[in-house]
């Protein structure tokens, strides 16, 4: 065991077994620079490919830039992550570095969202170059053998939370060590959420930019909304227009903390449609659950158990319609988060059939595991499994990886949101301070996997659409992530249908403690990530650059937003009003 300092508190974390040394950066294996980023965001995705070459010519000047500025910033994480499981953060000799920009990928068998053939993936300065069978490259290329194995889009996880504060205390993963978590389980962007500082969405935004410095691979944001004033909206235009920003989350629950209540989700409904924005839900009832805390302290149930008993699923089911039928006054998309329960996810059945535009995201704990857990006599294993809205009995899981299935639901997430065990001890004598929230950014991949595809539930390209390519659609990013086509950003995976998986905190490389995927075992395993073009994970090794991470930028108006104005117009002309009366005779 080891500790660490992470602000101003020590935290302890188990290290893995092996122990690499710290290794130089290497100049013939820059990250992207940040006026490609730059160019990027302002301009749109076909534009920037031609573009490319322009920023190139800038770019030994940004190099010398880059070095220096990352020899100022090399995070403490660094050397903490380098005496760590199969990891090198920084690149110069042959075992610990593959700044090849060229790669060919051959012989796999190649799976998008709408198609999967067996063809080659050519890859050149961090794009897709050219993807069909029988490739020939010259010699400076890097070859990887691909044979039998799928070669898929990099996962892309729509929800995530690191390095956020919450509940008292400050998530345990940040941007590089939650990241690094992520591209070792082959999942190559997130969208992380804002929470505003003190309800100002510029000070919230500035302080993740901040906090995403050490970033190691592409993420997006949104924007949590806590509080409503003249500020808040006109943030949320800036932020839309400016900064990259197209969804908002509303928290229903967390009554004195980021809870809203119906009149700000109102306005804030209105907001995101005026924007072309999407707003998303914490669907869960935060004033009954104030309610059902104090029943279950009442009863003298103060451990991890109570925090199931005091928010069942009739109330997340009850928050989800709610939210739903605002969203349908307003005719706006909806997004709800962390489905977690029957209760919620029949409600979003009913809003789809009926022609709603409402998306389902349930979440790998919620699918994998179940309830029991809570009761487990031990705390420190009981308390590793509270998050909100909690993990249900099993019939939920699996009727939620049934509703995947079919299609009521759409993508899965994680709510990564990791603690370790001394931080969920704040709660040890009462349910209602552990800190909310459990892992699976680096999991994600591997359990959808073993539990949707080995098992026979989806197709591999259904897996691709759930865990990568639907996400890149409702928020506007596609074809850019998302797909192997030419053209598209290089984040790949390469998954071994016959290898297996196991999961312990031993070896994974978030910084907590505990795991709640613990032993789990599976088949299907990511023996090689590839993110921005560079191979960052190959032979159980990671292989990072801190700082090479981009911030992804997401238009608004993405596709859930085609046709709402002619249904608007359609609503407008059923009114028949308002009706021109003439005045009364005197
Ligand atoms: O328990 C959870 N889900 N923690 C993260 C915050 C949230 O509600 O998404
Ligand atoms: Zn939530
Ligand atoms: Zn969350």
């Amino acid at each position: 065991m080891s500790g660490h300092e992470h602000r101003g508190r020590t935290f302890t974390y188990r290290l893995g077994s092996s122990q690499n040394s710290t290794k130089k950066l290497s100049p013939s294996s820059p990250p992207k620079s940040s006026m490609a980023v730059e160019l990027r965001s302002n301009l749109s995705w076909t534009m920037l490919r031609k573009k490319k070459s322009i920023a190139s010519i800038h770019y030994s000047f940004r190099l010398d830039l880059f070095l220096l500025l990352f020899l100022l910033s090399i995070p403490r994480s660094i050397s903490e992550l380098n005496t760590m499981q199969g990891f090198c953060a920084v690149a110069s000799d042959s075992d610990c570095s593959s700044s090849f920009t060229k790669i060919l990928i051959k012989g796999g068998t190649v799976v998008n969202a709408h198609h999967k053939e067996v063809a080659d993936v050519y890859i050149e300065d961090g794009i897709i170059v050219s993807v069909r069978p029988n490739i020939k490259v010259g010699d400076e290329v890097k070859i990887v053998d691909a044979t039998g194995k799928y070669v898929m889009p990099g996962g892309i996880d729509p929800h995530t939370h690191l390095e956020m504060e919450f509940m008292g205390t400050v998530m345990i993963d940040d941007f590089f060590t939650g990241q690094a978590a992520a591209l070792a389980g082959g999942t190559t962007m997130h969208i992380d959420f804002i929470i505003p500082v003190n309800g100002s969405l510029s000070a919230g935004f500035d302080s993740y930019i901040k906090k995403a410095k050490n970033a190691v691979m592409d993420y997006g944001f949104h924007m949590a909304i806590t509080k409503w004033d003249e500020e808040v909206a006109k943030d949320m235009e800036l932020m839309v227009k400016e900064n990259g920003i197209n969804s908002f989350k509303f928290f229903m629950a967390y009554k004195g903390a980021l809870m809203v209540n119906d009149e700000l989700l109102m306005q804030g409904l209105v907001k995101c449609k005026s924007l072309g924005a999407l707003a998303m839900v914490h669907a869960e009832n935060g004033d009954a659950i104030a309610e059902g805390q104090k029943r279950m302290i009442d009863l003298g149930i103060t451990g991890p158990e109570g925090h199931s008993l005091s928010r069942p699923p009739v109330l997340e089911g009850e928050a989800t319609a709610r939210a739903i039928r605002l969203a349908s006054f307003v005719n706006t998309p909806l997004y709800v988060v962390h489905v977690m329960s029957i209760d919620a996810m029949e409600e979003i059945a009913v809003a789809r059939k009926a022609g709603q535009r409402v998306i389902g995201e349930p979440v790998v704990s919620g699918l994998v595991l179940d309830e029991s857990w809570l009761w487990d006599p031990d705390f420190t294993t009981a308390a590793k499994y509270v998050m909100s809205p909690p993990i249900r009995k099993a019939e939920h899981g699996k009727a939620l990886q049934a509703a995947l299935t079919t299609g009521t639901l759409q993508l899965v997430g994680t709510d990564h949101c990791a603690w370790n065990s001394t931080q969920k001890a704040l709660g040890i004598d009462d349910f209602r301070k552990i800190p909310n929230g459990v892992n699976g950014i680096e999991e994600r991949m591997h359990l959808v996997w073993d539990t949707m595809v080995e098992s026979g539930k989806i197709s591999v390209t259904d897996y691709v659409r759930i865990t990568s390519t639907e996400c890149a659609r409702i928020f506007n990013i596609y074809p850019r992530k998302g797909a192997i086509l030419e053209g598209s950003d290089a984040d790949i995976i390469i998954l071994n249908p016959n290898a297996t998986f196991k999961i312990t905190a031993a070896s994974h490389h978030s910084r907590s403690d505990t795991n709640v995927f613990e032993g789990m075992t599976g088949k299907g395993k990511v023996e090689v990530t590839i993110s921005g073009g560079r191979v960052v994970w190959e032979n159980n090794k990671l292989n990072i650059m801190p700082g090479s991470g981009r911030y992804i930028r997401m238009p608004p108006y993405g596709y859930l937003f085609d046709g709402i104005d002619k249904a608007d117009a359609a609503y407008l002309a059923s009114l028949h009003a308002p009706v021109h009366r003439t005045k009364a005779a005197a």
